[in-house]
């Protein structure tokens, strides 16, 4: 991992590169894992993700132009450049639509915003399911807008960096990821109630420890399967009579199982019970209980796998695998749209070592995957670096 010196550094050498100047300020925003409320957030439920140690870092300078005119240093230097006035067309590569969305939508504000250059630069693994689109578009929101001398609260920012993704990118990805980059406090979880939009950070027992074991599968058509999900939930809502199914209880989405085809029964009973399933995890988290860690993460893999269907063999071996390491000092599951990507478990920290270090001999003689984990830091939200 490129530890963040080592960042700065390398954004500041590709400015000095790109535009022959010293950047004058750098902001940061860090990727996120889910802990517990995976698809929750688009039926307007409970999730809990947090903010991790690895962040999307820009430098910012002015340019004398009408333009933002953007480097991605990890991108082999792709450069873009567009106009702040007139119309703003799409560009044929995501990361130049997360930078050209945020932007675009900070306009739509009626923020005024100043020419500005920008090298761009990370630690999130890309593809890997911790949100480095996410934490790419808050960063940029978070350049363009103090860069203006503008101050947006956090949730606006996130919000700037959703609509982005939906418009720009085509991506109809809910609200958690970018809120947790732009308001997460660090050593905290967050909780938010993605329908009042209310968030409340939330502790966790200083005997826990996060672990992230990367799978390394990356799949592609990640954004037309989430896609199709979310209109399966919306359609379940429909059929059952609500705006979303946040508004459901368990019990209501049995009793209208009838009008619902099998498919979207399970897609349904898969998000009311993960929303009870945070309710739950927010006391274990604080008070440390593993039992029902452990329980309630294997329920909400099982339901994902079984009844979301996101998942995906390998990923299920590599849950299995370190479920059977961990034992009962914590619990294991898939987290992020799933398809590839990362497992998360939370464990009782004293197991850390061993459970580590088992994944990885264990799934390289068990299955096809190469997994290597490592432990996370609860981080802060979106920040200027210097
Ligand atoms: C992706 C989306 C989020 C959320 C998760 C699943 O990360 O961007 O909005 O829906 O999947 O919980």
């Amino acid at each position: 991992m490129i530890i963040r010196s080592m960042l700065i550094d390398r954004l500041t050498k590709a400015f000095r590169a790109a535009y022959g100047e010293e950047p004058v300020r750098l902001y940061a925003a860090p990727g996120r894992v889910n802990l517990i409320g995976e698809h929750c957030d688009y039926n307007q439920g409970l999730v809990l993700p947090c903010a991790i140690d690895r962040e999307t870092m820009i430098a910012v300078g002015d340019s004398d132009g009408n333009h933002i005119e953007a480097v991605a240093v990890d991108l082999n230097g792709q450069r873009d450049r567009f106009t702040l006035s007139g119309e703003l067309p799409k560009a044929a590569e995501d990361w130049k639509n997360h930078v050209r969305g945020v932007a675009y939508f900070l306009q739509q504000r009626g923020h005024v915003l100043r020419p500005a250059r920008l090298t761009i630069a990370g630690n999130v693994p890309i593809g890997a399911g911790l949100s480095s689109s996410a934490s790419l578009g808050v960063a940029t929101g978070l350049a363009l807008s103090r860069h203006s001398g503008i101050e947006l609260d956090c949730s606006e920012l996130a919000t700037i960096a959703q609509q982005a993704e939906n418009d720009f990118v085509g991506c109809a990805c809910g609200i958690m990821d970018q809120m947790a980059s732009a308001c997460s406090v660090a050593g905290t979880a967050l909780l938010i109630d993605c329908k009042t939009m209310d968030r409340q950070p939330v502790a966790i027992s200083a005997t826990l420890s996060i672990v992230i074991a990367d799978s390394g599968i990356r799949r592609t058509l990640t954004e037309s399967l989430f896609n199709a999900r979310r209109v399966e939930c919306e359609a379940a809502a429909r059929h059952l009579g609500v705006e979303a199914l946040r508004d459901l209880k368990p019990a209501a989405v049995e009793a209208g199982r009838k009008s619902l085809t099998d498919t979207l029964y399970r897609r349904a009973r898969h998000v009311v019970t993960e929303i009870a399933r945070v309710e739950v995890a927010i006391d274990a988290l604080k008070t440390g209980d593993l039992k029902l860690i452990s329980r309630l993460m294997r329920q909400s893999h099982r339901s994902l796998r079984d009844d979301f269907e996101v998942s995906i063999p390998p990923i299920d071996q590599l849950v299995d695998i370190i479920a059977e390491s961990i034992g009962d000092r914590g619990g294991v599951r898939m987290t992020g749209a799933g398809f590839g990507g990362c497992v998360v478990a939370i464990m009782a920290t004293d197991a850390v070592e061993e459970v580590v270090a088992s994944i990885e001999s264990r799934a390289s003689e068990t299955s096809d995957i190469k997994a290597s984990a490592e432990v996370y830091m609860p981080s802060q939200g979106a920040q200027i670096v210097g």
